[in-house]
This record gives C-alpha cells, sequence and structure tokens, in this order.
C-alpha cells in the first residue's frame, strides 16, 4: 500500500513506539489519528504532525467504536491500524514478602495488552472491509505489537508476558479471518527500545540493557519501529506472521 493513500489509527500514538510510528508515517505522506488515554501529551503530537487526537480507551468498546468513526471521517477513510497502546508491570508469582501476584494486576495487563488489541484489530477490520481493493485484493492492514517477553519472559513479567504471547498467538487465527476480507495481519516483537520508560533509567541500568544486546549493542531507536511498521503497510505480501525487531537480543 502507498504511503501516501495510507489513513492509519495508531493507538498509544501520544509516546514512544506509537509517537515515532505516527511521526515516520507522517513524514512518508500518511494521514494519521492518534489514539490514547493521554489527553495531554496526544493532542500536542497529533498537532505537529497535521493529524487528528482521539481520546480512546482500547479497553472499551464504545470508546474505540467512537474513535474509529471519528478517525475515519477525519481522514476521509481508514486502511491502517497500529496497535502500540499497552502497559507493564513488574510483579512475581510469589513475592519475597509472602505476598501473592495480585489477580487484578494480572487482569489488568491482559485486558489492555491483550483484549485492547483485539478489540482494536476487530472494529477497525469492520470499518476497513467495504474499502475499494487494491489489485491484489488488499483492503487494509493491522499491525500489532507483541515484545520478546512472549518468548522470553522473565522473574516478574508473568502478567506482560502471557499478554503478549496471546497477541503473537492471535496474529495467524486473525490473519486468516480476516483474509476473505483482503485485510493483512502482522505483528512486531520489539527488544528493548528507548522509549520515555527507559529513558527514566539511571544510565548505568540503560548501559548494562545495550550491553545485552547482541549486535549492535544500543537500545531500539523507537523510529526503528516505525520504520519496520511503514514496510509492513507497504509490502502487501507480508501477512500472519511475528518479526522480531530486537538486535538479535536472546533474554535469558
Ligand atoms: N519500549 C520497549 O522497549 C518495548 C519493548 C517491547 C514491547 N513494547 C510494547 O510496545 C508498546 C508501546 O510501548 P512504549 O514503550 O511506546 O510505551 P509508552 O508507555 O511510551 O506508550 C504507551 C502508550 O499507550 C497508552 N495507553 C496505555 N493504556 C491505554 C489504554 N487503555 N487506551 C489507550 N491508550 C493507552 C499510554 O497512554 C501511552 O501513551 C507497548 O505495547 C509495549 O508493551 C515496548
Amino acid at each position: 500500500m502507498d504511503m501516501n493513500k495510507t489513513c492509519a489509527v495508531i493507538t498509544g500514538g501520544a509516546s514512544g513506539l506509537g509517537e515515532a510510528t505516527a511521526r515516520v508515517f507522517a513524514e512518508a505522506g500518511a494521514k494519521v489519528t492518534l489514539l490514547d488515554r493521554d489527553t495531554t501529551r496526544g493532542p500536542q503530537v497529533a498537532a505537529e504532525l497535521g493529524g487528528t487526537f482521539v481520546e480512546t480507551d482500547v479497553t472499551d468498546e464504545a470508546s474505540v467504536q467512537a474513535a474509529l468513526s471519528a478517525a475515519k471521517e477525519a481522514m476521509g477513510g481508514l486502511n491502517a491500524a497500529v496497535n502500540c497502546a499497552g502497559i507493564a508491570i513488574a510483579e512475581t508469582t510469589l513475592k519475597k514478602d509472602d505476598g501473592i501476584h495480585s489477580l487484578e494486576s494480572y487482569r489488568k495487563v491482559i485486558d489492555v495488552n491483550l483484549t485492547g488489541t483485539f478489540n482494536i484489530a476487530r472494529l477497525a477490520a469492520d470499518a476497513m472491509k467495504d474499502n475499494a481493493p487494491e489489485p491484489d485484493g488488499n483492503r487494509g492492514v493491522i499491525i500489532n505489537t507483541a515484545s520478546i517477553a512472549a518468548f522470553d519472559g522473565q522473574r516478574g513479567q508473568a502478567a506482560y508476558a502471557s499478554s503478549k504471547g496471546g497477541v503473537v498467538g492471535l496474529t495467524l487465527p486473525l490473519a486468516r479471518d480476516l483474509a476473505r476480507n483482503g485485510i493483512r495481519v502482522m505483528t512486531i516483537a520489539p527488544g528493548i527500545f528507548m522509549t520515555p520508560m527507559l529513558a527514566g533509567l539511571p544510565q548505568e541500568a540503560q548501559d548494562s540493557l545495550a550491553a545485552s544486546v547482541t549486535n549492535p549493542k544500543r537500545l531500539g531507536d523507537p523510529r526503528e519501529y516505525g520504520r519496520l511498521a511503514k514496510f509492513i503497510v507497504e509490502c502487501g505480501y507480508l501477512n500472519g506472521e511475528t518479526i522480531r525487531i530486537d538486535g538479535a537480543l536472546r533474554m535469558m
């Protein structure tokens, strides 16, 4: 799909990987709408990019329905959805002080990262299904964000890794379900990227994380994620797969 013809919603577009994706897409000529619950930074980023911001909770059906309608109207269409909204917690199953992993926090992470991703995917697919097809029948693309924690989850990542493993598992059946509608589904599994979350860590901690990457020995630049998402939009033969972008990092 040509970026000049791309009308994309980007969840989590107010920060980090979603924001970088919105910037890369807009610079390449795409129309962008940022869906985020951050009502401070979201509108600022959207204004900078000549795009639109819609306050959205990805876990909520009515909120996403309204956001997608608003986005479609603002952009004159919708043919790409990038799922970057997400949360991370660190909590062990049995804690040092005898506590047990909270079920509420587990459910919350699954709700935002996994159910939120599916909520956007199913409703965005419905909004794309009547698009005029490209010559090869493609009508749109959905890009999800997992994590290498889906494969190499660490101590304290039971909830996060479950949610991201779910996103990986969702990718192929969703691509198969939506094949008859001409909608592709891809997932990106990032390693460690320099987003606001990591920029807040002490330099020493950042250096140690960078040293753990196989090659190159640095954290990922969010724009590298955005460029991969752009390539997925442009390359119509990519479908039903998860791509790791991690400098060959394998967490032990
Ligand atoms: N940064 C990394 O190193 C890294 C690595 C692997 C995977 N990821 C994944 O990439 C995605 C983006 O991460 P990031 O580092 O850019 O995080 P970030 O915290 O910078 O951005 C996440 C955005 O999602 C939004 N959000 C959270 N819950 C929401 C909800 N219910 N509805 C709407 N918006 C919501 C937040 O407001 C925020 O703007 C996440 O899914 C994260 O798990 C990040």
